[in-house]
């Protein structure tokens, strides 16, 4: 199943798709969770009315736990909160409002917040047009790396912290220029930009953590609301062939659940272990890497 498993990796269209994730899930690793194995343990899930965030809340309800939806605007998550709740009725589902790329917005929620077990950073955005977080940051910067460092900061939780990355990082190298003011800018680049820095800070993460396990994994492609609004051609083609948000959520709510918990500061798809590169293009720089951890914990003010 290795050999397998590795092809479709490379392949990246078969690997990323539900064909993948039925292949592959076929030969999962013994160590399911057990139910009701977050019995007790209480979880937060950022971004998690629509698309993977909310499969993942329903995922870790499912297992037991107390799951704070932190969104952005409850209203406008009420009609994803009835759903859950009216899904699981025995399920515990607490509506937190919050803005992630808002560092002043995540110090006051903080000051009020419960510490969680396990934090899940999922909330994601791949703007059309270089925008900036009430800070002055690129929103796809703050969104995905330096609200994600400021409420790990400030929340410490005790278990668990898992981010949702993206295969699109395998297309970039870690930027120099982190607030993306270099070039022309992309939405799609600025996204993969993002994600990618995700992934090379996860080892120094895990340290600065520690002993909470830190794990980054990408989902494949599933159909979100997500998707198709930020490609819209790209969810349409693939549609047939995109993975549903439970088989995109899967591998963060094994990390978040399994036992023994998983080894920290690595990068997962499909319950596995998975390289960072396969460009000879994005290989990363030590001092690059450096100056990044550096950049991102002065930014989000975690020094
Ligand atoms: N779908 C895929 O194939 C795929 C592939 C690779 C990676 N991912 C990653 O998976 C994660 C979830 O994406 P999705 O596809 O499920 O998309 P989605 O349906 O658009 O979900 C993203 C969620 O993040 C929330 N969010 C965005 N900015 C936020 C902020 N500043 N504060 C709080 N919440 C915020 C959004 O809330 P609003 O409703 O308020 O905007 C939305 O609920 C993202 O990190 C994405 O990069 C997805």
């Amino acid at each position: 199943m290795t050999t397998l498993d590795t092809v479709l990796d490379r392949l990246i269209l078969p690997g990323y798709t539900t064909l993948g994730y039925r292949l592959r899930s076929r030969h999962w690793p013994a160590n399911d969770p057990a139910p009701n194995s977050l019995h007790g343990k209480r979880a937060l899930v950022t971004g998690a009315a629509s698309g993977l965030g909310k499969a993942t809340a329903a995922g870790l309800g499912r297992l037991g736990a107390v799951v704070h939806l932190l969104v952005r605007d409850a209203a406008r998550a009420e009609p994803a909160v009835s759903e859950l709740r009216k899904a699981q009725p025995d399920a515990e589902f607490i509506v937190d409002e919050c803005d992630v790329s808002d560092l002043d917005a995540i110090r006051l929620y903080a000051q009020q917040a419960t510490t969680p077990d396990i934090l899940i950073h999922n909330a994601g955005v791949l703007p059309a047009k270089r925008k900036e977080s009430p800070q002055g940051h690129e929103l796809t910067l703050a969104t995905h790396v330096l609200g994600p460092l400021l409420l790990t900061e400030l929340l410490k939780p005790t278990a668990r912290v898992i981010f949702i990355a993206s295969g699109g990082m395998y297309t970039q190298p870690l930027p120099e220029d982190p607030e993306y003011t270099d070039r022309p800018y992309r939405g799609a680049t600025a996204y993969a930009r993002t994600k990618r820095i995700q992934v090379e800070l996860t080892p120094l993460m895990a340290t600065h953590f520690a002993p909470t396990t830190i794990a980054t994994m990408h989902p494949g492609w599933s159909d979100t609301p997500g998707l198709t609004s930020s490609l819209p051609g790209f969810a349409k083609l693939t549609r047939p062939l995109l993975r549903s948000v439970e088989e995109g959520a899967d591998t963060a709510v094994w990390l978040a659940a399994t036992e023994p918990a998983p080894p920290t500061g690595r990068f997962w798809h499909d319950r596995r272990i998975r390289p960072t590169h396969y460009l000879p293009t994005t290989h990363t720089d030590p001092a690059r890497l450096r100056a990044m951890w550096t950049y991102c914990q002065s930014a989000s003010r975690i020094t």
